[in-house]
C-alpha cells in the first residue's frame, strides 16, 4: 500500500460521497471504452460547433458596448479584461432574452451570472442552508449535480416522488408536513418543469399553476431548473416556465448557456427577485446576498465568457429559440428517431417499456432486472454501447431497473447501432432473469 498523508474520512463528507463521485464514474467509463455508442451523454450536438464564432461573438459584444451603451475604447477593454462586476454583465440581455423567449419580465438587478447552472445550484443552496434542520427537498429522480451541491453544504435531500406529471404533489405535500413534523425546515424544493434530466417528463400547465399555490399555501420556494426548455419535439408546444407564471416571488430561476449556446463557456444564471430585508434595515433581491456568496467562490464569471455569450445572444435579438432552429431539429429528429426504434426493437405489451417525451434530450427504458454500474461496464465491454444507470439520480443504493439513454451527441446512425448493441444487452439480460422476451 502506499503511504498516504491524509484519510479521506478527514475531509469533508461530501467528497466520499458517490453523488460527487457520479460524473467522474461516467466519464472514466466512457474514457475507457472510446470505440462504445455513447446514448450516455448529455452533452450538446458538436456537429454545429465552429470555434470562428467565438471571434464574432466576441466582436459583437465589444461593438454593444460602444455604439449601443457608448463606452470608450478603454471601458470597453476594462469590461472585458479587469475583474468586473459581480452579478455579471450580460445581466440586462439576460433579461431581454427572457422576456422574448419566455415571455418574463424581470429586473436585471435580480439577475445574477455564474459559472454554469452548477454554480447557481450552489449559491442558491449554499444561501438557504442556514442552519442544521434545513432541508431540501427535490424530485426524484433528480439532477446529480443538484444532489452534489446540496452535499458541499451540508444540506440533506429529501426526495419528492416525480410520476408521469413531473412531480407528485400529494407526496411534496407529505413531505413537507413530515420534515415539519421531524422539527426540520424544508426551504424549498427542487424542479425541472420542461423534459427534466434524467426523467424527460415535463408537468403540464394545470399542474405548473397547482405547484405554485401548493408552494405559496406552505410557504415553499421553488428552485425551477431549465436546461433544455428550448427543445421541444416536433409539433410539441412550449409551456411558460413557474417563474413565467410566478406572481407571489415563490420561484427562483435557474439558467444555463451550456445547451443553447455553448458548454465551454461555462456562464449560467439564476434569477432571484425575493426580497431580503438586511440586517441594516435595507430592502434588496436575493441576488445581492448570492452575490456576496459568490464573491468568495469565483469572484465574477470569466467577462470574456460572457462576452461570447453576449455576442451570441446580440446575434439573434435575444431570441435562443431563434439561435437555436437547427439544433431543435436535430434533437426532435433524434427523439423520434429513438422512439421509433425502441418501438422496433422492444414490442409493446413486453417486458421492457420506455417514455416518449415531449421533447429535450432523456428517454429512461425500464427493464424486469436491476440495471447498476457493473451492467453499465459489461454492457460497454461485451456490447460496445453506453448509457447512464438511473440510479445515479435516485439516493445510493437504491435499486433500479431503468436506464437513461441520451440522444443529444449523436447521429441516427449511431442510435441504430446503439439501440442494436442495448437490445443484444437486454436480450441476453432477459434470458438470465428467465424473463420473456
Ligand atoms: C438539469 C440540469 N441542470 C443543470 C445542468 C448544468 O448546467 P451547466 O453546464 O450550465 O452548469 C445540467 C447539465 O447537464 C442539467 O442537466
Amino acid at each position: 500500500m502506499e503511504p498516504v498523508d491524509l484519510a479521506v474520512t478527514a475531509l469533508h463528507p461530501s467528497v466520499d460521497d458517490p453523488a460527487l463521485n457520479s460524473m467522474n464514474f461516467l466519464n472514466e467509463v466512457a474514457q475507457h471504452y472510446p470505440d462504445a455508442v455513447s446514448l450516455a451523454a448529455g452533452r450538446p450536438y458538436e456537429e454545429f460547433f465552429d470555434s470562428a464564432v467565438l471571434h464574432r461573438h466576441l466582436d459583437t459584444f465589444r461593438r454593444h458596448l460602444a455604439d449601443d451603451l457608448g463606452l470608450s475604447r478603454e471601458q470597453v477593454d476594462r469590461t472585458l479584461l479587469q475583474y468586473g462586476r459581480t452579478k455579471g454583465i450580460v445581466h440586462d440581455l439576460i433579461a431581454r432574452h427572457l422576456a422574448v423567449d419566455e415571455q418574463l419580465t424581470v429586473d436585471p438587478e435580480a439577475i445574477v451570472v455564474t459559472v454554469g447552472c452548477q454554480e447557481a445550484m450552489f449559491l442558491v443552496l449554499r444561501a438557504l442552508r442556514a442552519g442544521p434542520r434545513d432541508v431540501l427537498l427535490a424530485v426524484a429522480p433528480t439532477y446529480v449535480g443538484l444532489t452534489g451541491a446540496a452535499r458541499l453544504v451540508d444540506l440533506p435531500v429529501h426526495p419528492v416522488t416525480g410520476g408521469p406529471d413531473g412531480i407528485d404533489l400529494a407526496d411534496l405535500r407529505d413531505q413537507v408536513h413530515r420534515a415539519r413534523a421531524e422539527g426540520l425546515r424544508p426551504r424549498a424544493c427542487y424542479v425541472m418543469p420542461d423534459f427534466a434530466n434524467p426523467s424527460g417528463v415535463s408537468m403540464d400547465l394545470a399542474h405548473r399553476r397547482r405547484l405554485l399555490d401548493l408552494a405559496a399555501e406552505e410557504d415553499l420556494l421553488l428552485l425551477e431548473d431549465n436546461p433544455y426548455g428550448l427543445f421541444p419535439a416536433a409539433g410539441a408546444e412550449r409551456l411558460p416556465t413557474l417563474k413565467a407564471l410566478d406572481t407571489r416571488r415563490r420561484v427562483v430561476y435557474l439558467g444555463s448557456f451550456a445547451k443553447t449556446v455553448l458548454p465551454g463557456a461555462r456562464v449560467g444564471y439564476v434569477v432571484a427577485d425575493q426580497r431580503v430585508a438586511g440586517s441594516d434595515g435595507t430592502v434588496g433581491p436575493l441576488a445581492d446576498q448570492l452575490a456576496k456568496i459568490k464573491s468568495m467562490v469565483t469572484v465574477n464569471t470569466s467577462p470574456i465568457s460572457q462576452a461570447v455569450i453576449g455576442g451570441a445572444l446580440l446575434a439573434h435579438d435575444c431570441s435562443l429559440v431563434a439561435a437555436n432552429t437547427r439544433e431543435r431539429a436535430a434533437y426532435a429528429r433524434n427523439q423520434r428517431h429513438l422512439a421509433d426504434g425502441l418501438a422496433r426493437l422492444f414490442p409493446a405489451g413486453g417486458p421492457v417499456r420506455w417514455n416518449v417525451p415531449a421533447g429535450g434530450f432523456f428517454v429512461v427504458v425500464t427493464v424486469p432486472f436491476r440495471v447498476d454500474d457493473a451492467l453499465l461496464h459489461r454492457s460497454a465491454r461485451e456490447y460496445g454501447v453506453l448509457w447512464t444507470p438511473m440510479a445515479h439520480f435516485y439516493d445510493a443504493g437504491t435499486p433500479v431497473n431503468a436506464l437513461r439513454l441520451s440522444v443529444s451527441a449523436v447521429t441516427p446512425h449511431q442510435i441504430d447501432l446503439g439501440l442494436d448493441r442495448l437490445a443484444a444487452l437486454i436480450t441476453d439480460e432477459l434470458a438470465t432473469v428467465g424473463a420473456p422476451a
